[in-house]
Parts: C-alpha cells; sequence; structure tokens
C-alpha cells in the first residue's frame, strides 16, 4: 500500500464561489450550482478543490468577512447544500478544502458587537484594543492591505481596533486562548461535516508584535506600488508566535481521524516560506508558493527560482505551485494567451502539488470593468493602481450563449469571457484548445508520478527555450518550453525519446537539436 498522504500526489483547482456556477437565478455562484458542475471537476481530472468562503458573511470583503464560522450565507445556500455539495465531491473522489479566515472577522460578528460594546465586556479581549498614541492619533503606524491604515477609532468605548484589511474586518486576538479554542472548534465542525483540509487565510497576520512596533520603511517601495508596500511588514505580520498558532491547528486537524491538510496564504520568499513547515515539520503541510509569481518570465530565472525554492525546503518538506488566484491578474492577462498554455505546462510538470485558479484551464483573460461597477472595496480603497480583483473573479463561460450558462438573472460582474470559442461547451469540442491541453496534461501526471514526485533538473537553457527533466526511477521526461512568440532553437544533451505531449498538438519528430516554434512546448521521453 503506498503511504504517501494524498496531499501530495494531487492536483488542487481553486473555485471562487460568486463566480462558478448560478442555481437561482440571482446572478450570482452558489453550492447548489458547484453540485451541478461536479462532473466537470471529475472530467477535468483534478483531485481536490479549495473553495474560496462561503460563511455568513456581510460580504464587505466578498466572504472574507465571516459573522458566522459555522454556517454557510445565505446567497450561497445552507449546510444541507453543503452537505450534498461533499457527498458529490467525495462520491467522485474529489476533496473539499475550505477556506479558514482566522485573523479576522466580520465587525459584525455577535463576537464583535460584544467586545465593541464595553471595555469590560467579557469579549473585549477577543479583538486587539488600543488606547490613541499622543494627541489622539493611532497606536502604531501599521498600514491596511486594503488601503489606509490598520486601526480604527471607536468613540464609544475611546480606544482604536485592529484590521489589517477592511475596518469591517476587525483583527482577531489570537494571543488569547479563548479565541483560538473558539477558532479550533471551528475547524472541528468542518472536520466533521467532512472537510479534507483548510488554506488558512493571511496567515502571517496572526504574528504580531506582542509590543506594538512601527513596521520600518520600505526602501523598495516605488510609487504605483500597494500603498501598504511604503513599510516592510516586520512587526505587523509574520512574527515567531504564528508558529505556536500554526502548530496548535496542526494538532486540531492530526487529531481528527483521516488526513487532512493545511495550506497556508503565506507570500513569502522561499527561505521565509520554509519555516511555515514548522519544526519537525509540524506546521502547514503546503504553505502557498507564491514565488513563480513575480519571477520574470525567462528560463535563467525560471530555473532560479525553482532551485532556490528546492534548496529551502526543509528536509521531508513537500513543495507547491500557483500561477494564480482570486487576488492576482491572471496569467493569461500577464503572460499573453499563448504562453499561458506555457505556463500551464509548467504548472503541471513541476515537483510538488499544483494549484489551477478556476478559469485558468481556459485561459480566460482579466476583463476590464466600467468605472460604475467596481464591485471589490480593495479597488474601491486604493485607486490608481488598477481596477482591484474584479477583473479575475468573473464568472466562469460554461458555454456560448449570453450569460455564458452560468446565471439566468444578472452576473454580479461580467461573464469572463475572452471572445467566441472560449468558453468550457466550444474548448471541449477543439482538440487544440487550452483548455484540451490541461485536460491531457493532467492525465498524463496521473499516470506518470515521475511528473509529479520526480526528481527536478535543467538540462538545457538557451535564449527564451528552456528544458528541464523529471525522473523517477525508469520513467524520465524531458520537458521543453518556448517562452517567447519567436521560433527559438535547443539542444538536448542525450537523443530523445518519444514525443508524449505537445502544446500544438502538430509535431511528429523530435531530433536532438531542435527548433520549438513560437509558445511551444513539448513533453518527450527522456
Ligand atoms: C487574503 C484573501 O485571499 C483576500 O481575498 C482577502 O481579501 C484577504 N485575505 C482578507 O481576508
Amino acid at each position: 500500500m503506498d503511504a504517501r498522504p494524498w496531499w501530495q500526489d494531487c492536483v488542487i483547482y481553486q473555485v471562487y464561489p460568486r463566480s462558478f456556477q448560478d442555481s437561482n437565478g440571482d446572478g450570482i455562484g452558489d453550492l447548489r450550482g458547484v453540485i451541478a458542475r461536479a462532473d466537470y471537476f471529475a472530467w477535468l481530472g483534478i483531485d481536490a478543490v479549495w473553495f474560496s468562503p462561503f460563511f455568513t458573511s456581510p460580504q464587505a470583503d466578498f466572504g472574507y468577512d465571516i459573522s458566522d464560522y459555522i454556517d454557510i450565507d445565505p446567497c450561497f445556500g445552507d449546510l444541507d447544500a453543503f452537505d450534498d455539495l461533499v457527498a458529490a465531491l467525495h462520491a467522485r473522489h474529489i476533496r473539499v478544502i475550505l477556506d479558514f479566515v482566522p485573523n479576522h472577522s466580520s465587525n459584525r460578528h455577535p463576537w464583535f458587537l460584544e467586545s465593541r460594546s464595553s471595555r469590560r465586556n467579557s469579549k473585549r479581549d477577543w479583538y486587539i484594543w488600543r488606547d490613541p498614541s499622543a494627541g489622539g492619533a493611532p497606536p502604531n503606524n501599521w498600514l491596511s492591505l486594503a488601503g489606509g491604515i490598520s486601526w480604527e477609532y471607536d468613540t464609544t468605548t475611546r480606544q482604536f481596533y485592529c484590521h489589517s484589511f477592511l475596518k469591517e474586518q476587525p483583527d482577531l486576538n489570537w494571543r488569547n486562548p479563548a479565541v483560538r479554542e473558539a477558532m479550533h472548534d471551528v475547524l472541528r465542525f468542518w472536520l466533521d461535516r467532512g472537510a479534507d483540509g483548510f488554506r488558512i487565510d493571511a496567515i502571517g497576520c496572526l504574528g504580531k508584535d506582542a509590543q506594538f512596533r512601527d513596521d520600518p520603511l520600505n526602501p523598495d517601495y516605488k510609487p504605483g506600488d500597494a500603498p501598504f508596500m511604503q513599510h516592510r511588514l516586520v512587526y505587523s505580520a509574520n512574527g515567531p508566535q504564528v508558529m505556536d498558532f500554526v502548530a496548535e491547528m496542526r494538532a486540531v486537524v492530526d487529531a481528527h481521524s483521516g488526513e487532512h491538510v493545511l495550506i497556508g496564504e503565506t507570500y513569502l520568499k522561499p527561505k521565509e516560506l520554509a519555516v511555515y513547515y514548522g519544526t519537525n515539520l509540524n506546521g502547514l503541510q503546503l504553505p502557498t508558493n507564491f514565488n513563480l509569481l513575480w519571477t520574470p518570465w525567462k528560463p535563467g530565472a525560471i530555473t532560479e527560482t525553482v532551485a532556490a525554492y528546492e534548496a529551502a525546503l526543509p528536509r521531508g518538506a513537500w513543495p507547491d505551485w500557483v500561477l494564480g488566484n482570486h487576488d492576482q491578474s491572471r496569467i493569461a492577462s500577464r503572460l499573453g494567451q499563448a504562453q499561458a498554455r506555457i505556463a500551464m505546462m509548467l504548472l503541471l510538470t513541476l515537483r510538488g502539488t499544483p494549484t489551477i485558479y478556476y478559469g485558468d484551464e481556459l485561459g480566460l483573460k482579466d476583463v476590464t470593468i466600467a468605472p460604475d461597477q467596481l464591485r471589490d472595496p480593495f479597488g474601491v480603497n486604493m485607486p490608481g493602481i488598477g481596477q482591484g480583483r474584479d477583473p479575475e473573479r468573473c464568472p466562469m463561460p460554461w458555454d456560448e450563449t449570453p450569460k455564458g450558462g452560468f446565471t439566468t438573472g444578472d452576473p454580479w460582474l461580467p461573464i469572463g469571457r475572452n471572445g467566441p470559442g472560449s468558453s468550457v461547451e466550444a474548448q471541449r469540442r477543439d482538440k487544440k484548445s487550452v483548455l484540451s491541453l490541461t485536460h491531457q496534461l493532467l492525465a498524463l501526471r496521473r499516470r506518470e508520478p515521475a511528473l509529479s514526485r520526480g526528481t527536478w533538473s535543467t538540462v538545457a537553457i538557451e535564449g527564451d527555450a528552456l528544458a528541464y527533466r523529471r525522473a523517477l526511477g525508469e520513467r524520465r521526461f524531458t520537458i521543453l518550453l518556448n517562452l517567447d512568440d519567436e521560433p527559438k532553437p535547443i539542444s538536448l544533451p542525450d537523443p530523445p525519446g518519444a514525443l508524449v505531449l505537445s502544446t500544438h498538438g502538430d509535431r511528429r519528430t523530435i531530433r536532438q537539436r531542435l527548433e520549438l516554434a513560437p509558445n511551444e512546448g513539448l513533453i518527450v521521453e527522456a
């Protein structure tokens, strides 16, 4: 029997529930809609779905502001729909990963309503309250990741509360053991209901400095960067105590029967990221590795990122990779649609657990949103740094009809279409589409463990062409990627074996010295 945990030989697919499938015509995706699309996950060939939050929420930050951690927001469904969703996915051998938002609740959560009601309330210390500095100024210089400062003054009790994001998202006080216990109960609630793991939101924000020291200025800040980047987040986040909190969460999920995964939202360079695996791997199993997001799209830079990350991993730690999510401009907009296919081939042939953001398998691009249709509060708070996060959150185009098969009502954001032929229905019919390519890549990865577990090594770099090897025992593959839209020659050190998969689907022969077509990627037996 294979003793490997399921989350290692696994491809995760991220669903942004508002935008996946609407079942009741209100223009917002919901859980019954996801159930109706369960066969799509099975056909595509992914192993787990991570759902952005669908818990009870005033939706100030579209679900990342939770007012009841153990219920479903009516716009998404109810607990019965949740149970049916788990059953539908488990019946197809697909795991369910929930978004756990420990750093902050909604300002309408009953805990916060109590906390702000009086300084003597028993829940006062469940949130982070501080006296004003001299002259009534905020307690320190911390900046909110959603724009503005991290402090909101409460006139009733004459103290400031801390919010790392919107003022509607007050930060919980993780130093208070009662808060930790309540949040552990949330984990237990969903484990009992069938969750297979959690993606932990803004995990670093739990590590706040006990002395609330000012963050230092960031010398690398450039105009146009998000305002919070004016500081280095040295004291407002990622302090050492966060690892104690993570180890406790890990103990909670490990104590539950079965094997459960903890993924963390960790925007960190490899060495800092490695810390989140914990002492003797008692932390997160998969601290999210975002490093490809800020790597220049050049063979040398990509190779350096892979090597630096592999080298930083603690012994026994398992790697993971992402190219996008609901907070980032889509990969097809960053690199262009032709390169997005190469990016998918890269993502699905790196060692470790990849996560695909919904719609990236269609090569979807960001959608331009009319200024009066902006929905994302971050975009509204931080004008001048793009359109916020709406462009990458648009509804899934399932078919070629005007509403894309997503809803019968008015979609909450415009349908995320690139143009005719970009829907799931059209791309499933087109054997050369990026969806068909993703489908084939996933099937190959499932058949060939060398692609998920095998060792990784660079074979050749020539200009914009990259070749690397994945090897597990006798199974060895060379992946050749042209990162440019011009033809690129490349030579392999050994005569190549059979061609297994190609982005363009029209190559017949492979030679030791070959010319890659523009934006071409190949997988060959080595
Ligand atoms: C990170 C989430 O990914 C983002 O969407 C959210 O706005 C913040 N955390 C606050 O929860």
